[in-house]
């Protein structure tokens, strides 16, 4: 192929050209059947556009707010982890990235760069993911190192009990991705009894146990605004945090788990404007990024093609896969006859449970 993509998608295939296979497989896996990583690119293919014409799309402006950071387009960088595996320079290449296309990073916990090395890379706004590990020192240490070095949100992943099944990993048998933040925090011996040392190690430290209860904990912890990630239900429309994040982690956790884009909707009712609700699973398009605003999400997060265009092309690659999105989504704009985000409304998009 041309070694430069005109689209995301294409970002892929050089990606997997480039990493060895178990690291293609970590990045482009989900669970057991796959069933949701499928559907939740597909289920984006089910929404039309009902577009708007003779509307003047002469300026087109894609800024808007989250918790009250500015950014040049809603799109923004989901919480991946270990991306040495895909670049040397890992997550501070991405997040010169995220900072150039004036976005915002999540970094995950799982981040193969400290989060001090990601803090001195560049001035940006960024977030920081956490995950609660059944040793609870190691979770709270991360959270005042965030805090301390800047970060002005924590995004609480709460769709992670355990770690779901992805049998590409167990046939891998992919080994602990080596995280420096961890480096001398955790002493686990994982004993992967011939699956995936990975899973292994996942099982020793996630904690099974956490629940509604932990939100206060989280809150007595840091003064940061929280954002719960992993909503995919009315029922779990909490208040008490600051923003929702709908998402099925990528179809990472449980398999046949609904697309997130066949839920936003339902998420966005509950929620009746409480907070922002954000979004991801399955971006690929400007026109996906659309659909998902039009159905209520503040804005995106984009989490496998930002690890494809680190693995083909390093920071200019994780750039080149941002501004793409950015500027399908404003061509995506002018042809459905929208000027600004505000401008986008359920009414310019159809799904297949409208009536037409
Ligand atoms: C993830 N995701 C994730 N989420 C999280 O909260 N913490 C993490 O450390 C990770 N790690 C991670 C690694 C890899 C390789 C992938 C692909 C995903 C989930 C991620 O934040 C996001 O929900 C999905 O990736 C969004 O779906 P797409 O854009 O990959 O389809």
């Amino acid at each position: 192929m041309d070694s430069e993509p005109v689209n995301v998608r294409e970002f892929q295939t050089l990606a997997k050209e480039a990493l060895p296979k178990m690291h293609y497989d970590y990045y482009a896996g989900g669970a057991e059947d796959e069933h949701t990583l499928k559907e939740n690119v597909e289920a984006f293919q089910r929404i039309t556009f009902r577009p708007r014409i003779l509307i003047d799309v002469s300026n087109i402006n894609m800024e808007t707010t989250i918790l009250g950071y500015k950014i040049s387009a809603p799109v923004m960088v989901a919480p991946t982890g270990f991306h040495m595996y895909a670049h040397p320079e890992g997550e501070v290449a991405t997040a010169r990235a995220a900072a150039a296309c004036n976005t915002i990073m999540v970094l995950s916990f799982g981040s193969s760069c400290t989060i001090e090395e990601v803090a001195s890379s560049c001035e940006a706004v960024r977030f920081y993911q956490l995950y609660v590990y059944k040793q609870r020192y190691v979770s709270a240490q991360l959270l005042a190192r965030a805090e301390s070095n800047g970060f002005k949100a924590v995004v609480l992943t709460a769709d992670t009990p355990k770690l779901g099944r992805r049998e590409a990993d167990i046939r891998n048998k992919l080994t602990i991705p080596q995280s420096k933040n961890l480096e001398g925090l955790l002493s686990v011996e994982a004993d992967s009894k011939g699956g995936s040392d990975f899973g292994a190690f996942a099982s020793q430290t996630l904690d099974p146990s956490l629940n509604w209860k932990d939100i206060a904990w989280l809150k007595s912890m840091t003064k940061l605004p929280i954002l719960l990630k992993g909503v995919l239900t009315a029922e779990d429309v909490e208040v008490g945090v600051d923003a929702i994040i709908v998402s099925n982690h990528g179809a990472r956790q449980l398999d046949y788990a609904p697309a997130s884009i066949s839920v936003l909707e339902e998420v966005v009712q509950a929620v009746a404007g409480a907070v922002p609700v954000l979004f991801d699973g399955g971006v690929r398009r400007g026109t996906d990024v659309f659909k998902a605003l039009a159905l209520g999400a503040q804005a995106v997060m984009i989490g496998r093609p930002v690890i494809y265009g680190l693995a083909a092309k390093g920071e200019y690659g994780v750039k080149r896969v941002l501004e793409m999105l950015k500027d399908e989504l404003e061509l995506t704009m002018s042809l459905n006859g929208c000027c600004t985000i505000k401008h986008i409304t359920r009414n310019h998009v159809r799904t297949e449970g409208d009536k037409l």
